[in-house]
């Protein structure tokens, strides 16, 4: 049977290498899946839970848009949103606010990573940012969502609240529990500058990420800085749990080429970085390269990307609307 694939990816500019191959290489593939029915959602309430310049978010959402299609995902053959569009998911995220427990929320370490250290000037919308994720998810009936690792905890919750929900008001079923789809292996992509943080479009250094939009200078440039260690290639398992940034680079070899682990291992071993980054950048630019221009040529045409939002917004909003009238009902309003 077909899979109900629901995601999100937040317009804030700056997609990058770890946002591909950890979500967006993955929608492309659901999506080429003719039993899947895919829907990808531009998370612009997600976005604004910081500041945002309206003019650059305007841009941005757009911007997310071109990179769906520039990666290969069909607008033909998925729904493409924004999220603010549908009435549903904010409405649908307050009732769904009663239901989650502050407990729950309160354990969630991404909002403790965002919040940093003055949790008090943290918006009230960034804490309860997961909320508004499981109602995203739960309008739709969705069985599975392609994700990155750091959004594992919040698809806990996301399960947690729909079987809340369904028991509380005797519903069994009512809501479906969502399976997250994660990758195996590198489902976490780390910045070029520092093995052990993600690799986030929030980081001060461009240096420590590859952004989707690059040219291939700017990949090459990045590769030949990113920090390794003085050693040698790494020859086993073990030695790569603890050498990160050559772990995170043999990461996204593998993830770009489809190559095994061990091959990897056995190739590079012992050689120097130098010989293995410029193989890495050449894979790099081959696919990132093709990514790059299509979405700088898309960029310029508006037309064509707003009416990819306004059909999804069409096909979005008939399921959700549908799906929020069911849930009035059932919370007796
Ligand atoms: P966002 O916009 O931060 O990231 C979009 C997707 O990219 C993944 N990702 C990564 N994967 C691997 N390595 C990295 N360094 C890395 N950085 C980002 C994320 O895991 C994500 O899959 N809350 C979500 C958006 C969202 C959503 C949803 C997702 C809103 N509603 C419903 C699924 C279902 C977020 O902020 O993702």
């Amino acid at each position: 049977m077909g899979k109900k694939i629901f995601s999100g990816v937040q317009p804030t500019g700056n997609l990058h290498l770890g946002n591909y191959l950890g979500a967006i290489k993955n929608f492309v593939d659901l999506n080429n899946d003719k039993d899947n029915e895919c829907i990808f959602c531009v998370v612009d309430l997600h976005a604004i839970t910081v500041k945002q310049n309206p003019n650059e978010l305007k841009n941005n959402i757009r911007e997310t848009v071109a990179t769906f299609v520039a990666s290969g995902i069909n607008p033909e053959k998925s729904i493409i949103f924004n999220q603010s569009k549908v009435r549903a998911h904010s409405e649908a995220a307050w009732i769904l606010s009663c239901t989650a427990r502050t407990g729950w929320l309160s354990r969630m370490t991404q909002f403790k990573e965002k919040a940093g250290k003055d949790k008090e000037k943290a918006s009230v919308g960034l804490y309860s940012y997961p909320v508004l994720m499981a109602a995203d998810i739960l309008l739709y009936d969705s069985t599975h969502v392609p994700v990155g690792d750091d959004q594992k905890q919040h698809l806990e919750l996301c399960r947690d609240i729909a079987q809340k929900f369904n028991n509380d008001f005797e519903v069994d079923n009512f809501f479906t529990i969502p399976e997250p789809l994660i990758q195996k292996e590198f489902s976490r992509i780390m910045s070029l500058k520092d093995g052990t943080k993600k690799m986030s479009k929030s980081e001060l250094s461009d240096l420590s990420r590859i952004n989707l939009t690059d040219d291939a200078d700017q990949i090459i440039n990045k590769i030949k800085k990113a920090k390794t260690d003085p050693q040698p290639m790494p020859s086993t398992y073990e030695d790569l749990d603890k050498r990160p940034e050559a772990k995170n680079l043999i990461g996204i070899y593998s993830s770009l080429t489809g190559m095994k682990l061990d091959k990897l291992l056995n190739e590079f071993s012992g050689k120097n970085f130098s010989d293995f980054k410029e193989n890495l950048s050449q894979v790099l630019v081959e696919r990132i390269l093709p990514i790059s221009k299509e979405i700088k040529k898309l960029l310029n045409d508006k037309i064509f990307l707003d009416k990819i939002l306004t059909d999804g917004f069409e096909k979005a909003d008939k399921v959700a609307s549908n799906k929020i009238k069911k849930i009035h009902e059932i919370v007796g309003f």
